[in-house]
Parts: C-alpha cells; structure tokens; sequence
C-alpha cells in the first residue's frame, strides 16, 4: 500500500494545498451591504485567491462561496468559465506561450504541435513530473516584432522554433544556465 501511495505521488503534479484559513483572512476584507453587491464581489474575491495561490481549489471556492452567501456551483462555474483563473496548482515552471494573430502567423500551432507531441501537454496542462505548466493565450503578449513569443517564469523569448523551444525548456526545467542563453 504505501509503496504504491509513494509511486504514485512521483507520478502526480506537485499539489500544494490552499490554506483555507489563508483564504478566510482574505474573504474577511470582503464586506457585502447585500446580496446584489456580495454577488458582484465573486470575481475579485477570486482573483485574490488565484493571485495568492496561484490557482483556486474546490475547497477554497466553496469559502468564498460561503463568505458571499451563493452556492459554490455558482462560483465554481465563474471560475472554470474565466481563462485567467486555473483550479490546479501550476507546475515548477510556468509558461506563457502566446497564440495571438502575429505569433500565429508566424508558427505559433507548430509550437502548440510541438508541447503536445514532446512534452504531452496542452493549453492549461502540466507535465506528468509536474515540471512544467503552460498556458496558450490568444490575446497578443505585445511583443510581436518577435514572434512566435512566449514567457517563462517571467523571461521571455522570440523568434521561437520547435528547437529553441525545446532546448530553453529543457535549459529551464535542468535549472541548469539562464533561460537567455538560448537566445544569444
Ligand atoms: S501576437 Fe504574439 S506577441 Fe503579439
């Protein structure tokens, strides 16, 4: 039993538990006069959980449910129908991988091609060692005399191919060098 909890747990992301007593502290700046405004308050109550945690579990959702006198399967859904907002920890690393009409022109799909075929991840997904999370964003990074761009664990980089994206995460996730190297 405890040899498979153990191999189990090196397969699985690495979750860290949300302290609720945390997102209580934070709910208790959230002072609702009514219903109408305890309703209007549910997205930025979660946005200071997601900003705090990184993401909002089940559990922290339904605090702030509580706190707001709705139902969790009102805010739940707010939660799971914003992209912003994740309700799984992110992985060790995190990447931005811009999808917007520049980096699309420029080969943005073969870089999406490329995470799911080598690294077996999608939009919003994390490696099965829990190394790497990344999110594709539709919206323009702002950056697109550079493209196809994306950002890791706040450096960026431009001028992407299937290589050099391969090579920077490998580089990023080894903690081996700086992600810069790649790009000099
Ligand atoms: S579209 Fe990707 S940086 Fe502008």
């Amino acid at each position: 039993m405890t040899d498979s909890v153990q191999s189990a747990a090196v397969a699985a992301v690495v979750e860290e538990p949300i302290d609720l007593d945390v997102v209580r502290e934070i709910m208790s700046h959230f002072k609702p006069q009514d219903f109408q405004e305890a309703q209007e308050l549910i997205l930025a109550a979660l946005q200071e959980v997601n900003e705090r945690f990184g993401y909002v579990s089940i559990e922290a959702a339904e605090v702030v449910a509580e706190h707001l006198g709705t139902t969790a399967t009102r805010v739940y859904g707010l939660l799971t129908f914003y992209a912003d907002f994740r309700t799984k920890p992110r992985g060790k690393h995190f990447m931005l991988l811009c999808h917007g009409m520049s980096c699309y022109v420029m080969g943005s799909q073969r870089l999406v091609q490329e995470l799911a075929d080598t690294w077996g991840i999608a939009d919003g997904e994390t490696t099965a060692d829990g190394e790497l999370t990344v999110q594709v964003v539709n919206g323009c990074l702002g950056v697109c005399d550079r493209a196809p761009f994306c950002k890791i664990d706040g450096e960026y980089a431009g001028n992407l191919t299937t290589e050099t994206l391969n090579a920077t995460l490998r580089r990023v996730i080894a903690g081996s060098g700086s992600w810069k190297d790649a790009h000099h």
